[in-house]
């Protein structure tokens, strides 16, 4: 049997992929295990007929909170090593400052850190290893702007980032995980930039700006299931080998911007981590 642990798998394109794999009756048995954060959209996606090949399973919680993820992870019964395929969806982006209940910038914390913990907890209670994929739905592109580029080394500095920085900051650290990770823990790791896509994403985003934004961006628009249909070939055909990475935007395949394959860059990012963890 195969085992698929997908993160925001309530909404968007983590459900989307949820119901991707529902269609694809010839991989054979399949247990997913869904997280999400609303108790009321976790029912509405375990209340759905499966298919006689899948087990769907459903845990939810506010996963910004590291102490929720270890919760998480102590209740799932997940023999060694079998975790297939890990598909990191979860994530936010608010223009707000705003920080979880343990002290950690919001979006931080839910778009990067909630990944970043509860795959270092299915690492070390040997979860995930063997043949496992990671993959990562983030904002990769090929080339990143010098704006966004920051120095993790600097603790102090990453820590007012707050809103829209924050956002982006999430974002880039994602991308650099995408590439430790995968050395590390020796995945195979695929970074996602899914592009425009018609989902939740932005409802914390005020409704003027939508408007405004939106004529630039009608034609580029993709919906969630088009994304996970596209992924799910990706994941399938294109997996790169135990211990490497790549990236995939825009129907290319990418290694990464210098900045990202930088050991240093990387370094400072895994230490900035570990030290907000240990502090928690
Ligand atoms: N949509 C785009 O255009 C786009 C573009 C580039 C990158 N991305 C990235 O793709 C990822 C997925 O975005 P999406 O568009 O699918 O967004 P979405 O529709 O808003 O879905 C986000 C998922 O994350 C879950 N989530 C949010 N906060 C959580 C928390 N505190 N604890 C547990 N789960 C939480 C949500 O749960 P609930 O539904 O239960 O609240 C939902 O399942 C994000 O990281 C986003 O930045 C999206």
């Amino acid at each position: 049997m195969k085992v698929f642990v997908v993160t925001g798998a309530t909404d968007g394109i983590g459900k989307a992929f949820i119901e991707t794999c529902l269609e694809k009756t010839e991989i054979g048995k399949l247990r997913i295990i869904a997280i999400g954060r609303s108790k009321t959209k976790m029912d509405a996606l375990l209340a759905r007929e499966l298919p006689e090949n899948v087990e769907l399973e459903g845990h939810c919680g506010d996963f910004s909170v590291l102490a929720n993820i270890k919760k998480l992870v102590k209740s799932l019964k997940i023999d060694p090593f079998q975790i297939n395929l890990i598909f990191h969806s979860m994530g936010i982006l608010n223009p707000k400052k705003s920080k979880t209940n343990e002290g950690i910038e919001i979006n931080f914390a839910t778009s990067f850190l909630s990944r970043f913990y509860l795959t270092k907890l299915l690492f070390e209670n040997q979860m995930i290893g063997g043949d496992s994929v990671l993959v990562n739905i983030a904002a990769s592109s090929e080339k990143i702007p010098n704006y966004l580029k920051v120095n993790f080394a600097n603790h102090e500095e990453n820590d007012v980032r707050m809103g829209m920085a924050g956002h982006g900051q999430a974002q880039l650290a994602n991308d650099l995980w995408v590439v430790e990770v995968a050395k590390r823990y020796h995945l195979s790791t695929i970074g996602i930039g899914p592009g425009i896509v018609k989902t939740n994403i932005r409802r914390e985003i005020p409704n003027f700006f939508e408007y405004l934004i939106a004529p630039f961006f009608i034609f580029k628009t993709k919906t969630a299931n088009e994304v996970s249909n596209e992924l799910w070939n990706v994941i399938q055909n294109e997996s790169p080998k135990k211990g490497n990475h790549r990236f995939y935007k825009d129907q290319k395949f990418f290694d990464g911007d210098p900045w990202i394959l930088s050991e240093k860059n990387r370094k400072n990012l895994w230490n900035h981590t570990e030290n907000k963890i240990k502090s928690i």
